[in-house]
């Protein structure tokens, strides 16, 4: 059986590697499986790529399409073509995608356009919000897969009203949690943790890369000089994404009060979110880590695709209402913040459930 497995863009890396591990397990125990890891070249800088690579112990990519950069349309086209290329030259049985990341929405189209075999990790989940790439590139991606792996009831529901057959939905947990609950004894402090003077619950983590935050000027300024207010005496440690670094840089919005950091690898961003007082962001899959870490987790969007981040875990969203963004800090700091429980089948083992199923479904008999 052979399966290509594609990565492109940071939050891949850690939602294919434990399905890589689950598949070398499956291969020692006999199993006739080969498979190649794709990696589109969506996300190329060390620390935005190869480190996760390094650290989460995946093997080097097969093949490095080089698609880096460029419009919405220019990064999907030029994955398409690179990737049918491969595809062309390596002709799998099942093309494996994760996540909602444009490599994730194109190697999808150009697999199924092959009559391959196409599979979503991730898949179902849905923001409603069609302003958001990442919402068009799961609508797209899940309108032509084959199979469907969801982390939770509201995925399952989301793809059952889509008339998806359920023999077609495989409710396995989340192959996130799976890396995190692997790796978490090989959490490390970054460089920087003594000399800014870093130590348990004195510091709250930012992330910021939505164009929504970060892509006008005078909203991202306003929003820093906000948070730095009313975190009055926190240290906020704030990796940057490169997309907000060159929006800061260019417009010298300034930063005062804010440590900026370059974007961290996984052990150090994990240790860097266990110790915190609490996590700011617009990301999606840090909010999944910090429930299961029960760890509050304000998220600086209307939506989310993951409601049982807020619904179970540590995770509110207060959009771009500063009022509500500072009353949470308010609640944060006088330690009156929810407690989370852990979402089903969040148990390490989602890979394992995954892998078994291609074989139950696919391996030739
Ligand atoms: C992408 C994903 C987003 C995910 C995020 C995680 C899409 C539509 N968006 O957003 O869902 O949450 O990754 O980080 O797929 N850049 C570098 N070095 C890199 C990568 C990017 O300098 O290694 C710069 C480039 O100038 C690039 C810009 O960042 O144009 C944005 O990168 P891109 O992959 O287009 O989108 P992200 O904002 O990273």
């Amino acid at each position: 059986m052979k399966i290509t497995l594609v990565s492109g863009a940071r939050p891949n890396f850690m939602k294919i590697s434990p399905i890589v591990k689950a598949l070398d397990i499956a291969i020692l125990e006999g199993y006739n499986i080969k498979y190649r890891i794709i990696h589109t070249g969506q996300h190329y800088d060390h620390n935005m790529s190869s480190n996760f690579f390094a650290q989460l112990g995946i093997p080097m990519p097969d093949n490095n399409l080089k698609c880096s950069s460029g419009s919405q349309a220019e990064q999907t086209a030029k994955i398409m073509i690179e990737f049918e290329k491969e595809l062309i030259q390596n002709f799998p049985d099942i093309v494996v995608v994760v996540g909602d990341v444009n490599s994730t929405m194109a190697c999808a189209i150009t697999s199924k356009k092959l009559g391959i075999k196409t599979v979503h990790v991730e898949a179902g989940i849905r923001s409603g919000d069609m302003a958001m790439p990442e919402e068009i590139n799961r609508v797209v991606t899940d309108a032509i897969c084959d199979d469907f792996f969801t982390t939770s009831e509201f995925a399952n529901l989301n793809l059952k009203n889509l008339q998806i057959p359920s023999n077609k939905i495989h409710f396995v947990g989340n192959t996130m949690i799976d890396t995190l609950v692997q790796n978490f004894n090989k959490m490390k402090a970054p460089e920087f943790w003594d000399a800014f003077e870093l130590k348990k619950n004195n510091y709250f983590i930012l992330t910021l890369h939505r164009p929504i935050n970060v892509d006008n000027p005078v909203y991202l300024e306003s929003l820093l000089k906000n948070i730095s207010l009313i975190t009055n005496g926190y240290k906020i440690i704030f990796p940057i994404h490169p997309r907000t670094k060159s929006i800061i840089d260019s417009f010298l919005i300034p930063v005062n009060n804010i440590l900026l950091v370059e974007p961290q690898s996984y052990n150090e961003f994990i240790f860097l979110i266990t110790y915190s007082k609490a996590v700011i962001t617009d990301s999606g899959g840090i909010s999944e880590e910090t429930t299961v870490l029960n760890i509050p987790c304000i998220t600086l969007r209307d939506t989310t695709e993951r409601p049982e981040t807020v619904l179970n875990g540590s995770n509110v969203l207060v959009g771009n209402n500063m009022d509500l963004l500072n009353s949470n800090i308010q609640l944060i700091l006088n330690n009156q913040w929810k407690n989370a429980t852990l979402p089903m089948l969040w148990d390490g083992h989602a890979a394992e459930r995954i892998v078994n199923t291609l074989i139950l479904k696919y391996y030739p008999n």
